[in-house]
């Protein structure tokens, strides 16, 4: 018990201290947080957030929570930080779950924060809004509106719940400065970083297949060949497929590339895109990670039940043997792994500051009611852009 308790502390303080350099690093953040102290636009208002509960998380819950916002919160499944979590908790913000959730678990969480009846909704990858619109136990009845903020969400919120959301939803990942500073930079460095923190490989050299040139998978692509490895890019989208193309890199059908790459990486936000019949055809030993909001890029129950054996090595790695004697890797099964695997660390801190300047922003509007808004998925304000493209720009001259 005595023990429990020194390593809850421990925890507790390394979830303040990444938290504490985290927003010395967010200098934009620090300026709205400022302004935001003044001028209270979420008082009475409770916020409730499911999205990745990691350091720059925290940094943006804080800075809302000066705005005299009320918020309760979940992570997405398996991203949450636990030390941070337990920081954010000692800081009077109530976060449901931990790393170790199933999905059961997880969708419990979302619903434990649903019950406590929030006015405002963040949400990264519409899990929220899904529950609140589908599930009979909840009412939209006295939301406001919220935000949403990846690729996959605004997909999920615009195919699968069309005409059915009776609040405005800002979709942050429609505004360009997030496609352009964190989906290609921020993800582009994370994915390279993690996937050396958890292989410890070499990258210069390396046969690396990317499916998806989007915009996470351009700077996926154009980072792991800025230290040296060899890219080829799928993409089903011709013109996409043409860009990737005068961008330097080698664009191939599906079923080629597969027996190519000897690291294969998901970023397209769609489902089965690495088929079953797929995995005979890979070279031995080949990695395959996902970088995708959702766990079903690589049919990973497919790949498990062609399997004759299978062994966990490291943190975050599995090894698959198959019929043919090939072994296949498999980072973090099939989640995205610059949020999940070793140290986890996500994007960096100065793109993130931008991306979440955007969030607090467009949450601010969303709370006072602004002209313009109507029901159901809209993009961020172009004021919104404009306000946050100059706070970056002069925070890095
Ligand atoms: N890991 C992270 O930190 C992180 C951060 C941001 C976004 N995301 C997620 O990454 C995913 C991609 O986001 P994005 O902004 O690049 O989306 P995007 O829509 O800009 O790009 C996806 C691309 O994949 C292509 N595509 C679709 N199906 C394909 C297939 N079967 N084979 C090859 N290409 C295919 C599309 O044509 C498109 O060009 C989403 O799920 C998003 O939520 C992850």
């Amino acid at each position: 018990m005595k023990d429990l308790m020194i390593r809850d502390s421990e925890l507790l303080q390394k979830g303040k201290d990444k938290i504490s350099w985290t927003r010395l690093n967010m200098p934009l953040l620090k300026k709205i947080g400022n302004e935001f102290a003044n001028t209270k636009p979420f008082k009475g208002l409770k916020i409730g957030v499911s999205l990745h509960i990691e350091q720059k998380t925290a940094v943006l819950l804080l800075t809302l929570q000066k705005g005299g916002a009320e918020i309760v919160a979940t992570g997405n499944l398996r991203t949450t930080q636990n030390d941070v979590a337990l920081a954010l908790n000692d800081y009077g913000i109530k976060v449901f779950g931990k790393r170790e959730d199933t999905k059961d678990e997880h969708f419990e969480n979302i619903r434990n924060v649903l019950r406590q009846r929030p006015t405002i909704l963040l949400d990264n990858g519409a899990d929220l809004i899904h529950f609140v619109v589908n599930e009979t136990e909840f009412s939209t009845k006295g939301i406001l509106g919220g935000t949403e903020e990846t690729t996959s969400g605004g997909i999920r919120i615009r195919e699968k719940m069309k005409g059915k959301i009776t609040f405005p939803i800002i979709v942050v990942n429609d505004s360009p400065l997030k496609m352009i500073v964190e989906n290609k930079h921020g993800v582009g460095q994370s994915i390279v970083e993690s996937f050396s923190r958890i292989s410890n490989l070499m990258i210069i050299g390396k046969k690396v297949t990317i499916f998806g040139y989007g915009w996470c998978g351009r700077g996926i692509a154009g980072y792991f060949k800025s230290f040296g490895a060899q890219v080829v890019v799928v993409e089903t989208d011709s013109i996409r497929a043409l860009e990737a193309t005068v961008d330097g890199f080698l664009v191939m059908e599906a079923k080629k590339a597969i027996q190519w790459g000897k690291v294969i990486i998901t970023a397209t936000g769609r489902p089965d895109v690495i088929k079953s019949e797929y995995f005979d055809q890979m070279q031995d030993g080949v990695i395959l990670a996902n970088s995708g909001h959702f766990d079903w890029e690589i049919d990973v129950p497919a790949l498990r039940s062609k399997a004759i054996s299978t062994e966990k090595s490291l943190d975050s790695i599995e090894h698959f043997t198959l019929a043919n004697g090939k072994k296949i890797i498999l980072f973090c099964e099939g989640r995205m792994y610059n949020l999940e695997g070793v140290e986890a660390k996500g994007n960096t801190i100065e793109t993130m500051d931008m991306g979440f300047t955007l969030q607090a922003l467009s949450l601010q509007w969303v709370a006072l009611g602004a002209k313009g808004l109507v029901n159901g998925a809209q993009a961020v304000p172009n004021e919104v852009n404009y306000e946050t493209a100059d706070l970056m720009l002069r925070s890095l001259s």
